[in-house]
């Protein structure tokens, strides 16, 4: 299988311009089989999980408001420009390979730059919130994920542990979305310099074609890895046993049934008063890691 698309240029030379979209393809069908897989495991195979009573809810998280903030407007406002950025990006840059054909290149490269803008946003207002440690994958959250896993395969007599605010998945989610982000967002906006845009004039000689050879492999690699990504990612938005997440990324809460069915209060506590739960030295410290999260 070619992994690479290549030519020949007027001196014969062969020349890198991309990777195979044959790749395209493998993503699309990876994601495809991920969806199926889930739903046939969460259709059949899952055991059926009860929500806990109104007594349970208030003996697990005593503190709990009404309406637990799980996004700042901030956060769910600019999510939204993310997804119509993101959308349109893969809308123009990868309809037109599967043989759609329009003109594509301005509408992608606007929406390009909307991504740019939202991902130095994201970053400064993480560094501003000192939020930085909060994706970070630790010891526990590996061995957490191992135990969900082991669990899936083998549903009965395993304990499964709850997350704090975020679980593992959504954590290894955001690294490689990052990843897949700024590797399009970097190349794509040297890419702008091959096309007529409101800044320049096309230029494509202004780099070898070798460079731009290997800066079109990065942004179709980060384009593929979005397209399997953000298929899991909108199943996943619509799935009936998640479309509380959903729900929270427009009102911007959870209610404390759903925090205390799908959270451990000890590792993403929350209290009325928005201030760390005091209590046990345990839940202390959690509470301290927690901070600002
Ligand atoms: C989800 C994000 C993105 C996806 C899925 C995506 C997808 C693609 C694909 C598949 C191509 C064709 C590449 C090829 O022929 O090898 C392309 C070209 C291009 N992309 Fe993106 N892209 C993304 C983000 C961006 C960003 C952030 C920018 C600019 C800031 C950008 C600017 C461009 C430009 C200017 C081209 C045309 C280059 C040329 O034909 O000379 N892209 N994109």
């Amino acid at each position: 299988m070619e992994l690479f698309r290549e030519v020949f240029n007027p001196w014969g030379q062969q020349v890198l311009i991309g990777i195979s979209w044959v790749l395209l393809y493998a993503a699309i069908v990876a994601g495809a089989a991920f969806i199926i897989g889930h739903a046939v495991y969460a259709g059949f195979i899952a055991p059926k999980e009860t929500p806990p009573s109104d007594a349970e809810v208030k003996k697990a998280a005593p503190d709990a408001p009404a309406h637990i903030t799980r996004h700042t407007l901030t956060t769910r406002l600019s999510h939204w420009v993310l997804a119509a950025a993101v959308l349109t990006l893969l809308v123009t840059g990868v309809v037109p390979i599967l043989g759609i054909k329009f003109p594509w290149v301005t509408l992608h490269w606007i929406a390009g730059l909307v991504l740019a803008t939202y991902t130095v946003f994201h970053t400064v207002h993480v560094l501003a919130r000192r939020n930085l440690g909060s994706m970070w994958i630790g010891a526990g959250d590996v061995k957490e994920m191992a135990l969900r896993i082991k669990a899936m395969a083998a549903p009965t007599g395993v304990d499964i542990p709850k997350s704090g605010k975020w679980g593992t998945e959504n954590k290894a989610f955001h690294h490689m979305t990052a990843a897949a982000g700024l590797a399009v967002v970097a190349t794509g906006l040297l890419m702008m310099l091959r096309v007529n845009t409101i800044f320049a004039t096309a230029n494509p000689y202004i780099l070898p074609d070798s460079t731009w050879g290997i800066l079109f492999v990065f942004h179709g690699l980060g384009a593929v890895v979005f397209v399997g990504a953000i298929m899991v990612h909108i199943y996943f938005a619509l799935h009936p046993e998640k479309r509380w997440i959903t729900w929270s990324m427009i009102r911007g809460w959870i209610s404390p049934r759903d925090y205390v069915w799908h959270f451990d209060p000890v590792k993403w506590p929350v209290s009325s008063k928005s201030a760390p739960v005091s209590g046990s030295p345990r839940r202390e410290a959690a509470a301290s890691a927690n901070r600002d999260q």
